[in-house]
């Protein structure tokens, strides 16, 4: 028996052990190297402040509280910290940024409900509580992602994509040198990403190896995704449908009778036993009613 208790608690304990770990390991935020060194292309000023704070009232306040006051909503586990805190002001304008982007457990992401513009403005306004920041400003013109023009081919004998970034220019044709570029094929449920994230040479090209067999459409088409991101000219994503993959003629997921699909495609085995549940329900209250004037009718009798 006494055994028995002490194998228990060294099980809870163990428990415990790996439940601070994971509680630990949940408070930094772990922030690729590249990301934390973004800056904004917005210069922080009094009036983007201005901006920035109706965008947080709107977005962020129900959750944080006012900045400085320390006033966030105690009942989310970790609790919504306050912004104008040593720890989130030690925070690069990358790290805050990348933080929108993805969010973390109860804080979500803004990367598709405010603007790239919006999320800068945001952080201005956080910015603005403390005294000893100083900005650092990205050299990135965002109007000039406009004039990139990505080109991309595959060659066949030697699998690879090739791929050249330039710009278009008023005075004339400017290649992208250096600028972070990657390659993606559109899959059912997100981007898969192929070969590694490169840099574009002096010319301003790249080249991707492209595996063998990757399963296209029924015609072996594959979209593949060029991002690029420059130090000037911004994010550019480029987008062309390739005949290179392996033709497959796989039935697309929503096409026969499942689950998830619409009522009309719905499986045999749930359309029988819905239909025979409400059918039995439906039956059992008819009876019920025949039942309760019967009832009715003999209390008349007496
Ligand atoms: C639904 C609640 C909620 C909303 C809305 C919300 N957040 Fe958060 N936020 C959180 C929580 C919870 C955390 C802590 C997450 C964690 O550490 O895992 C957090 C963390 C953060 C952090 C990291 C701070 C640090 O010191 O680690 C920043 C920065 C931040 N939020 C900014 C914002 C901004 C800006 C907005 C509005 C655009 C916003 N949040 C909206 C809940 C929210």
């Amino acid at each position: 028996m006494l055994k028995k208790n002490i194998n228990i608690r060294i099980i809870f304990a163990f428990i415990f052990i790996l439940l601070s770990f994971f509680q630990v390991n949940a408070q930094g935020w772990d922030i690729p190297a590249d990301k934390k060194a973004k800056n904004s292309y917005i210069k922080f000023d009094s009036n983007t402040a201005k901006e920035g704070e109706a965008i947080y009232t709107k977005n962020c306040k129900s959750c944080h509280g006012d900045i400085g006051k320390g006033n966030g909503i105690k009942t989310l586990n970790p609790i919504p910290p306050d912004l104008a805190s040593e720890t989130s002001q030690k925070l690069t304008d990358g790290e805050l940024i990348y933080i929108l982007n993805v969010g973390r457990n109860a804080m979500p992401n803004f990367k598709n409900t405010l603007s790239e513009e919006e999320r800068w403005k945001v952080i201005s306004y956080i910015r603005s509580f403390n005294k000893q920041y100083v900005q650092v400003l990205s050299k990135t013109d965002p109007t000039k992602s406009k004039l990139v023009k990505v080109d991309f081919n595959f060659n066949a004998a030697t699998n690879k994509v090739n791929v050249s970034v330039k710009a278009n220019e008023t005075s004339g044709v400017v290649v992208l040198k250096d600028a972070e570029i990657m390659l993606f094929v559109n899959r059912y449920f997100g981007k898969l990403q192929i070969d590694k994230t490169l840099r574009t040479d002096m010319d301003g090209n790249a080249v991707f190896s492209f595996p063998k067999d990757l399963p296209g459409d029924k015609l072996g088409n594959l979209e593949l995704v060029i991002k690029v991101n420059d130090e000037i000219y911004g994010e550019i994503e480029s987008i062309k449908k390739l005949q290179i993959g392996k033709p497959t003629d796989k039935p697309s997921l929503t096409e026969k009778r499942a689950i998830w699909n619409v009522l009309k495609l719905a499986p045999w085995w749930i359309i029988i036993t819905y239909t025979s549940m409400v059918l039995i329900v439906g039956l059992f209250l008819l009876l019920i009613v025949r039942n309760l004037f019967k009832i009715k009718k003999l209390g008349e009798k007496v």
